[in-house]
């Protein structure tokens, strides 16, 4: 504990500098009481969900240095593995694309992202689902970013069809075997994504229950391999990553596996069994996660006894945190390549003209930090205010209408300051518009919010579970409501102590941030936080426009965003309406994102 106190106390100090943000403009980074990063034989750096936040969070200090600092931090932690003769691998398991200007705002999309993003010298690399939605991004996945890592692009369960011949084709290796560069250790990788079925007719995805009984499968995991590695686009608790253990394990009785997971946005470790364990590494670039597993890895030395030790730590992308686990400072951090890469960040950004402002948010707007129905919640804005000014058709104009919006339509908070081109595609990355169903019976449709609300699912099973209208960070959260707690207490969970001092000015003071806890413990993360507050919202929310003062309307216009077309249809039919795809028809035009957009253009101040 005493020793605990004093790297607390050291790092604190070292921290309380402030120093330059990466990008022009960039919140400056905040200093903050540290949780050292634990070494072993093996040690790895994930990302994971970037989805195009390349260039950090420009309004939020935590999270403000950038692509070109990743690659300074990674330069800076092979040479420190070099050193120390061990093994450092770099890890990103998919969606990295769609939810940031820099990606979205371009014709084509990522103009810039993928020059930017091969950069960093990623040693495994594998698809999400948002690399392939979209035909053409599949196309753009399958041409630049796996050429751009050929030796490192591993595609374990998905196929390409090329476009000209129409041939099927594997996206990439389908696994990887190779020696790491000081200890030699043969690692054999895999590369997968979890059953995705939304995918666009370009990409064939085998479910992983298939591919781990295919022949190469079967004799890849009977390699010899020292440790295997397993990166995905999956969740550590998805039924997915389950049946690639059991596959693995059921040949390897005493190997180390180790897993890298994605998809679901958050931060979270577990493990399969003593001698295996999983990772996954958030969301936005907010997350660097850190894995190391120590003890005799060569498997020559696999015997039943053997013990291997894991390590698990999730970095918040602070420049202060990297200068702190690296040693060094804003002089000595920042390499040229590191430079370069951040210098291509500001000129795509310039080019694509992200910091152009259509109005001044006169407050932050919160998806789920604060409460909903609100004064502070994102959705109640929309609700009450933005809603009922946009979603008019004057051909419809005084006919009362019911507007339903899905909570996960909105990607992202809105802070307090500018609102720019590049917040448009933070908040709303989608092409979501607005359809409706005329002259609807008002006794039936005012129940179909409740029914989107329920919990569980419409239909019995597969892709219509209520909950994927929702924000994605709560398909794990669930009912796990975390409450405002003082600072104090967050310190004491975090170290089993209150700070020494005891009065309240010298205590480090925490700023919010990630408190997780996961299957390994509540020390996972890099730096110590006060929790944010998370208040579960609804599935959908709705506005009552043109009501009348008195009573109630005979009939309403449905009105709700395309997306959730399939799930009111349900409900209306739940509820003994009887209508289908053919009674939905366009109500405006425009999407969400560029009516929200011209609403915030009339009514908020243009400066800040
Ligand atoms: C894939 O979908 C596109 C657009 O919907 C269609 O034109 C094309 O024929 C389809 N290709 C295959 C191989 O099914
Ligand atoms: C950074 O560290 C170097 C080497 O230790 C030192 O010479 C320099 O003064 C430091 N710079 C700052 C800004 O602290
Ligand atoms: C950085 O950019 C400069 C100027 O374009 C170039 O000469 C140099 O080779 C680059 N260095 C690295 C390490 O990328
Ligand atoms: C209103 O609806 C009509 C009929 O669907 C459509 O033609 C028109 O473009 C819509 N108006 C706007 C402003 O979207």
């Amino acid at each position: 504990m005493l020793q605990k106190a004093a790297v607390i106390g050291s790092a604190f100090a070292a921290l309380a500098r402030t120093v330059g943000a990466a990008q022009p403009g960039a919140a400056q980074p905040v200093p903050a009481p540290m949780r050292d990063l634990v070494w072993g034989k093996l040690n790895f750096l994930h990302t994971t969900d970037t989805h195009g936040w390349h260039a950090g969070h420009l309004q939020e200090p935590q999270y403000s240095a950038d692509w070109g600092d990743y690659v300074s931090f990674a330069e800076h932690m092979r040479a420190k593995a070099d050193r120390d003769g061990v093994d450092l691998l770099l890890v990103d398991t998919g969606d990295r694309v769609e939810g940031n200007g820099l990606y979205d705002a371009s014709d084509p999309k990522g103009k810039y992202y993928y020059d930017i993003y091969r950069e960093q010298a990623v040693d495994l690399i594998c698809t999400g689902n948002h690399e392939l939605y979209v035909a053409s991004t599949a196309d753009r996945e399958h041409q630049r970013t796996v050429p751009n890592f050929r030796q490192n692009y591993i595609a374990s369960n998905l196929d390409y069809v090329d476009p000209e011949s129409g041939e099927r084709m594997p996206m990439a290796q389908r696994y990887r075997k190779f020696q790491t560069k000081n200890q030699k250790l043969d690692v054999v990788a895999f590369g997968f994504l979890f059953d995705f079925t939304g995918n666009a007719n370009n990409t064939v995805v085998q479910p992983v229950e298939e591919t781990v009984q295919e022949q190469w499968f079967q004799d890849a995991i009977r390699e010899e391999a020292d440790v295997f590695v397993v990166i995905g686009h999956v969740g550590v608790h998805m039924p997915e990553f389950r049946t690639i253990f059991r596959a693995i394990r059921k040949q390897n009785p005493l190997a180390p596996i180790l897993f890298f997971g994605g998809h679901v946005h958050v931060r979270d470790a577990t493990a399969y069994d003593s001698r295996s364990f999983a990772v996954a590494s958030g969301r936005y670039f907010e997350t660097i996660g850190w894995m190391s597993v120590d003890g005799e890895l060569e498997r020559t030395a696999h015997s039943e006894d053997a013990d291997f030790s894991f390590h698990r730590r999730y970095i918040d992308n602070n420049l202060v945190g990297l200068h702190y686990h690296t040693g060094l400072n804003e002089s000595t951090f920042p390499t040229e390549h590191g430079r370069n890469v951040s210098a291509m960040i500001t000129k795509a950004r310039d080019e694509l003209k992200l910091d152009q402002t259509f109005g001044c948010a006169p407050k932050t707007l919160w998806m789920s930090r604060s409460p909903y129905p609100g004064k502070d919640s994102i959705y109640s804005w929309l609700e009450n205010e933005v809603l009922p000014d946009v979603a008019v058709n004057s051909s419809r104009g005084d006919v009362p209408r019911l507007v339903i919006l899905n909570t996960g339509a909105i990607r992202f908070d809105i802070f307090k300051g500018p609102f720019t081109r590049d917040t448009t595609y933070i908040v709303s990355p989608f092409l979501s518009a607005f359809t409706y169903i005329p002259n609807v019976p008002y006794r039936i449709a005012r129940k179909v919010i409740k029914l989107l609300n329920s919990a569980g699912k419409i239909m019995e099973s597969g892709p219509m579970d209520n909950r994927f209208m929702a924000i994605p960070e709560q398909l794990v959260i669930h009912e796990d409501i975390v409450h405002e707690s003082p600072a104090a207490d967050a310190y004491a969970d975090a170290f089993g102590q209150k700070p020494l001092g005891g009065s309240a000015e010298k205590r480090p003071r925490l700023t919010e941030g990630y408190t997780t806890k996961d299957d390994i413990g509540s020390d996972g993360d890099d730096t110590v936080h006060a929790p944010v507050n998370f208040y579960v919202v609804p599935n959908c929310v709705q506005a009552e426009v043109e009501f009348p003062t008195d009573g109630e309307p005979e009939t309403v216009d449905l009105v709700f965003l395309d997306f959730i077309t399939p799930w009111v249809l349900m409900a209306l039919r739940l509820l003994g309406g009887e209508y289908s795809q053919k009674d939905v028809q366009p109500y405006i035009e425009g999407t969400l994102t560029g009516l929200m957009t011209g609403w915030i253009e009339k009514n908020w101040p243009k400066d800040c």
